[in-house]
């Protein structure tokens, strides 16, 4: 079992973590589960200090195999794997989901041991944020179209959590999924602009058997959304192959539309073709092209994408 660490209180482990793993990649330790800030940047630092790669996957929890494919690459690539679990309060917009999102720390927890992850991060959010916190990260540009459009204030939120994090935990490497397209290339911005100095894996889409991109938001969907919720990546990859077949960033959004209009259930809030780095408007045919997509169901944001390379 993790050690529960919580309210800034140390309980010591039985036995020191004997980092690196053995031969195996195991780690007969217990995982850590830190709560407290300060613990959290000493521990990670003195690692970092006999020389172990330090590496991250920065999460809001009700972890799920998109999640997992992460911290299964930061384990392989890293000799010591963080994961922080914090439902961000500045990334969610007024009339969103922050009360409901779901929670489901004790099964997150089981699931990382069970995967040999190393330290389990999960502030609190008012040690996260002080009650007078007055200091923001903002990338420009990056952050204006899709998803930015319709989330104001997002973003910000999201560069700010992950620059904090990244403070505490100053880690080698950290482990972001293309699912969140937008939220990828605008991290690597933000470590490049203000020198990380930490390297961004881009990690790809996980997947269900039918299509749909893992998310911790599909909870919310009854039967009758899941039932349809694949339509949102089938028209996506019809849109891909048009673009590889020499389609214009205006006909395959047009094309994304078209095809969940046949769904009723689906309102959609963007569909756009965008360059892969700039993410400005695809004014050309063909590919380099990432086609994104946000549609509810009901009451449940669904995002997506595809990237075409050339
Ligand atoms: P969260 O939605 O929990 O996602 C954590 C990480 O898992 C992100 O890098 C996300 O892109 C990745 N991920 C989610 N679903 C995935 C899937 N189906 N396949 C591959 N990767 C997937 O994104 C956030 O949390 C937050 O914004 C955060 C970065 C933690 C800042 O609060």
């Amino acid at each position: 079992m993790w050690a529960q660490l919580s309210r800034g209180l140390t309980v010591l482990q039985e036995s020191p973590k004997g980092f690196p793993k053995d031969e195996s990649g195991e780690s007969d330790e217990a995982m850590v589960v830190e709560a407290d800030l300060r613990n959290m940047s000493v521990l990670v630092r003195e690692e970092a200090r006999k020389g172990r790669a330090v590496g991250f996957v920065p999460t809001m929890g009700a972890l799920h195999e998109g999640h997992l494919s992460l911290v299964r690459r930061c384990r392989a690539e890293n000799d010591l794997t963080v994961v922080s679990i914090f439902v961000n309060p500045t990334q969610f917009g007024p009339n969103e989901d922050l009360d409901t999102y779901p929670r489901t720390f004790e099964a997150d927890c089981a699931a990382l041991e069970a995967l040999g992850c190393d330290v389990v991060f999960a502030p609190r959010a008012q040690d996260m944020y002080a009650a007078d916190h007055s200091t923001w990260v903002i990338v420009e540009g990056l952050t204006e179209p899709l998803c930015g459009r319709y989330r104001p204030g997002h973003f910000r939120g999201v560069t700010t959590v992950v620059a904090k994090l990244f403070n505490i935990v100053r880690p080698d490497r950290a482990y972001f999924g293309q699912k969140d397209y937008q939220q990828l290339k605008v991290i690597e911005r933000m470590v490049r602009d203000l020198n990380f100095g930490i390297e961004i894996v881009p990690c790809p889409t996980v997947r269900e058997p039918d299509g749909l991109a893992m998310s911790s938001r599909n909870a919310y969907l009854s039967a009758e959304e899941r039932a349809v919720a694949p339509a949102l990546y089938a028209a996506l990859v019809k849109a891909a192959e048009a673009v590889r077949a020499g389609a214009s960033g205006d006909e395959v959004e047009e094309m994304v539309r078209r095809e969940l209009s046949a769904v009723p259930a689906f309102e959609v809030q963007y569909v756009e073709a965008v360059h892969p780095e700039t993410l400005e408007p695809a004014r050309w045919a063909g590919p380099p092209m990432v086609i994104a997509a946000a549609a509810f169901l009901g009451r449940t944001r669904l995002i997506d994408n595809v990237i075409v390379e050339s």
